[in-house]
């Protein structure tokens, strides 16, 4: 087994230079001649995997560019890495690790296979399976109140202390789950490593119901590790310290310190190194995700991330909607030059998604050194954002509309609620398909004109104001519509997004599985922790970085 033979950067210029050329050509950057200059553009630029439907005709898109994006994905060999993705070969180069995420939600006898590091290859759909079923016995035992507390009365909270990808994934996925499919136990989530973020926690929960699952692949994350040490002390202080094993899991691939932390082995549930923490939520990392919406919930949110999969592995590209996002993309951002990505979930349930799919796409593709080892060529990453609609159409929407830059926007809405008030849906909906017509059609300076003599207004007003009530229109938007928002939709939801990055990573030839650029700051603060002792040394540092941490000290008095 080889690792993959980084393609040089030349081998898919001449696709790159023909969409610049493309775009550059008169009228390359509109939208609207477009659906003017074919009725069926929407239908075109469409398509569908089950209920879920991805429209892009709400982009500057030509038949012609889109051409050339098939032909800028095959010069890249994007279906040669799909079938090295699949094949469990260690596309993460740097770490020499498979990222075998789709094995953590296939069947058990799938067969997907990641590197092990001593050489060779694991059943990776095996070794998920029988922690799954670790994890099931331990959710439905806790459900059925057969594994307690220590005073012997069930668990009414579960706390998940951890960062990243041991966060928010779980929390993104229950606060969306545990409102369509209620909460058999309260989910609650400890990240941050600032002090007052468990201040408040341990102000609202009570330690003698509270179950807290330790959250680390690693086990050695810093934030992790010291908030998982301080509610170790809130158990331990309140119960006794025979409490703590009754008290606490631990969710990783370190037994080694799960050990060292006092965790019985038994309550350790695992997960592999082929597993990267932005695409551990399949994996033990979903536990609170499976004690607060249920067992069964969990089975179907993998079930719908296996069916994203299989889709994926199995379209060709020209219908397959990871693919086709991912094409949209890097149109938006690499040929017209769009360098954010706002995602507008018009859904409430989905508050989280924009940060959790800013972990995803930033820390996957935010790199700089292709395979191969040289620089990219084109900007890899978009700045992502966003909000619940239609919140954020009273807070950052105004730039979207007028501001100088564009901003590609997903939008992303369930035809169906899950509450019994269908006016208010409707006029979420109603939100959604104004927003995008109004990026696509914008107003233009005869029609505010108009309107604005219609409303009785004089020159002078109309001349002063009219020019600010333009909107150029010609931005671009993508929509994301299904049927309703459940365990499995979510599933098929994420995983449309997980595969969208990964063919844009394997498009800027980049590896989408590593993170080597949080590791220097992680370094730099376990070195100043220290000095921020009262009188303590220093150390050596700019002298600005130097002054802060003087002036930090002085205003503390120490
Ligand atoms: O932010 C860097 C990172 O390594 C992420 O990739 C990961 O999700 C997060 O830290 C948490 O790491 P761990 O699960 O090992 O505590």
């Amino acid at each position: 087994m080889s690792e993959p033979t980084p393609l040089p950067a030349s081998a898919t210029k001449a696709a790159w230079d023909k969409l610049d050329a493309l775009a550059a050509a008169p009228g390359g950057r509109l939208i609207t001649p477009l659906f003017a200059a074919d009725p069926n553009r929407a239908e075109k630029f469409s398509a569908s995997f089950e209920d879920m439907f991805l429209d892009f005709s709400k982009t500057s898109i030509s038949p012609e560019a889109m051409t050339g994006l098939f032909e800028l994905a095959r010069a890249a060999k994007v279906e040669d890495f799909i079938v090295r993705l699949f094949a469990g070969e260690p596309v993460n180069m740097t770490e020499h690790r498979s990222a075998m995420h789709m094995a953590l939600r296939s069947l058990p006898d799938a067969g997907f296979r990641a590197v092990l590091p001593e050489g060779g290859f694991e059943d990776a759909s095996k070794v998920a399976a029988h922690e799954r079923a670790h994890m099931e016995k331990f959710v439905r035992a806790v459900h059925a109140g057969e594994i307690v507390a220590a005073d012997g009365k069930p668990f009414t909270d579960v706390l998940n202390i951890g960062i990243g990808g041991s966060d928010l994934g779980p929390r993104m996925v229950s606060l969306a789950l545990t409102f369509v499919h209620g909460a058999k136990i309260s989910p609650h989530f400890l990240s941050n490593v600032d002090g007052h973020a468990f201040a408040q926690l341990s102000r609202e929960l009570d330690p003698a119901r509270t179950l807290v699952l330790v959250a680390s692949k690693t086990f050695t994350t810093l934030e992790t590790m010291t908030n998982g040490h301080a509610a170790r002390d809130w158990i331990a202080g309140a119960l006794g310290e025979d409490a703590v094993s009754h008290h606490f899991a631990a969710l990783s691939t370190n037994m080694k310190e799960t050990g060292k932390f006092g965790i019985p082995e038994d309550r350790v549930f695992g997960f592999r190194d082929w597993v990267g923490g932005r695409y551990s939520v399949w994996s033990a990392i979903g536990l609170s995700v499976a004690l607060a919406a249920g067992w069964d919930a969990f089975e179907d949110f993998l079930a719908g991330g296996r069916a994203m999969d299989g889709h994926f592995r199995n379209t060709p590209l020209e219908q397959n909607l990871p693919v086709l996002m991912a094409l949209a993309g890097i149109w938006n951002l690499d040929v017209q030059h769009a360098a954010t990505l706002c995602i507008l979930a018009y859904d409430a349930r989905l508050a989280r998604f924009p940060a959790y799919l800013q972990q995803l796409e930033m820390e996957s593709n935010g790199k700089s050194t292709r395979l191969a080892g040289d620089q990219v060529t084109h900007q890899t990453c978009p700045v992502v954002f966003g909000e619940p609609g239609t919140d954020a159409q009273h807070s950052f929407m105004q730039l979207v509309h007028q501001g100088p830059a564009h901003v590609p926007v997903d939008f992303i809405l369930a035809a169906e609620a899950d509450h019994n008030r269908p006016e208010a849906h409707r006029i979420l909906a109603a939100n959604v398909f104004a927003q995008a017509e109004a990026l696509l059609a914008g107003k233009s300076l005869e029609e505010v004109t108009e309107e604005m003599k219609k409303a009785g207004a004089d020159e002078e007003t109309i001349k002063r104001v009219a020019p600010h009530r333009v909107f150029t229109g010609q931005r671009p938007s993508t929509t994301v519509l299904y049927k309703k928002l459940d365990a499995y939709s979510l599933g098929r939801l994420i995983v449309l997004y997980e595969h969208k990055v990964a063919v844009q990573g394997a498009i800027w030839g980049i590896n989408s599985y590593d993170q080597w650029g949080v590791e220097l700051g992680k370094k730099l603060a376990q070195a100043i922790i220290p000095s921020l002792e009262p009188k303590a040394d220093h150390g050596h540092h700019d002298g600005s970085t130097l002054g802060l941490m003087n002036k930090f000290l002085s205003l503390r008095g120490e």
